[in-house]
């Protein structure tokens, strides 16, 4: 695609009014949400959803998450259930996709769902997010606002860095407060987690009151974005460290001593995963290696230790 010049836009009413009209007009807005920034486009409008999968360098069969402003808008796209129901009333607006049958007469561009016969929803809890979708009115398509393969971006600089003159604005919320994408909760058949995030899977249990399949790998690909070696860094990664071997840099977690950042000094998943994106950016020097301290395996440490796992896993390309 043509360069295009990329402009910050505030977070004003004057803001939210131009981002607006550049989605109406089929253009692409990177917007802040609570969980990582999202690069956003008119679910229905199959050149601007095209768009994204360019600016990403995204493969067409990976299907987008498209976002709306309320539970009844997600509504009028997907077939409702009573898991949905209860999933929604107890987290929604906040990190949580739901995966539901998609309804014929939803009128999204086929791009969206990659011509699968589900579609992954969610309804933002961010005030900009919600300004956004409430103006727009209508679904945005939004995955995540960095090049295919790389760190979700949780600052306007992060989206800046990956995808310059790739789309025509970004909407400046500051850093993003959660850190890792969405919970994404499969709803077509039997409740299943298929992407830990930013609502615990503990809590969801507690809200259908039924414990939650998991993906497992090695199960068919239902959402291709549980490929291993999604989440990349440029450098090594190693899991588990107590400390760092010659040459590597120390991410902490925890009383650790000689780490170059620490996510979580007082040992505190829900920080550490607000700090979890930045902070690999901003340790990853292209040159020394990263060893990362464990981090225990419940609440957002779930979603952090996928996280990590992919960053830590070979590379295919
Ligand atoms: O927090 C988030 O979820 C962020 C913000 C921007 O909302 N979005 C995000 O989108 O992480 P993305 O595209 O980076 O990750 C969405 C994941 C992908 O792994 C994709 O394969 C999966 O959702 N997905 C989308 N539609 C699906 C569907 N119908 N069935 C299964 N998985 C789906
Ligand atoms: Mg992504």
């Amino acid at each position: 695609m043509n360069e295009t010049t990329t402009r910050l836009l505030s977070p004003s009413t004057e803001g939210i009014r131009d981002a607006v009209s550049i989605l109406r007009q089929g253009g692409l807005v990177a917007l802040p949400t609570e969980t990582v920034y999202g690069l956003g486009a008119d679910a229905r409008n199959d050149h601007a959803v095209a768009r994204i999968f360019d600016a990403k360098g995204r493969p067409r069969f990976n299907p987008l998450i498209v976002h709306v402003a309320d539970a009844a808008a997600a509504q009028e796209l997907v077939e409702w259930s009573d898991a949905s129901e209860r999933l929604a009333a107890a987290f929604w607006p906040g990190p949580l996709s739901l995966v539901l049958p998609l309804k014929s007469d939803a009128g999204l561009s086929p791009l969206v769902t990659a011509d699968l016969p589900t579609l992954a929803v969610r309804v933002p809890e961010h005030a900009l997010a919600q300004a956004l979708l409430t103006g727009f009115s209508g679904p945005v398509a939004a995955p995540s606002a960095n090049p295919s393969g790389r760190i979700s971006p949780t600052t306007p600089e992060h989206v800046i860095a990956g995808l310059q003159g790739r789309v025509e604005a970004v909407l400046d919320g500051g850093a993003c407060q959660v850190g890792v994408e969405s919970t994404i909760v499969g709803l077509a058949g039997a409740p299943t987690l298929l992407r830990p995030g930013g609502v615990p899977q503990e809590a969801l249990e507690a809200a259908l009151g039924a414990p939650l399949a998991v993906h497992q790998s090695g199960d068919p690909l239902t959402a291709p974005g549980q490929m291993t070696s999604h989440y990349a860094p440029r450098v090594g990664v190693r899991l588990n460290a107590d400390q760092a071997e010659k040459g590597e840099r120390l991410l902490g977690f925890g009383r650790v001593d000689g780490a170059t950042l620490n996510l979580s000094p007082a040992g505190d998943p829900v920080e550490a995963a607000a700090h979890l994106f930045a902070m690999l950016h901003e340790i990853d020097d292209g040159v020394h290696p990263i060893a990362v301290s464990p981090i225990p395996e419940q609440g957002l440490g779930r979603a952090i230790n996928d996280r990590l796992r992919r960053a830590a896993a070979p590379r295919y390309s």
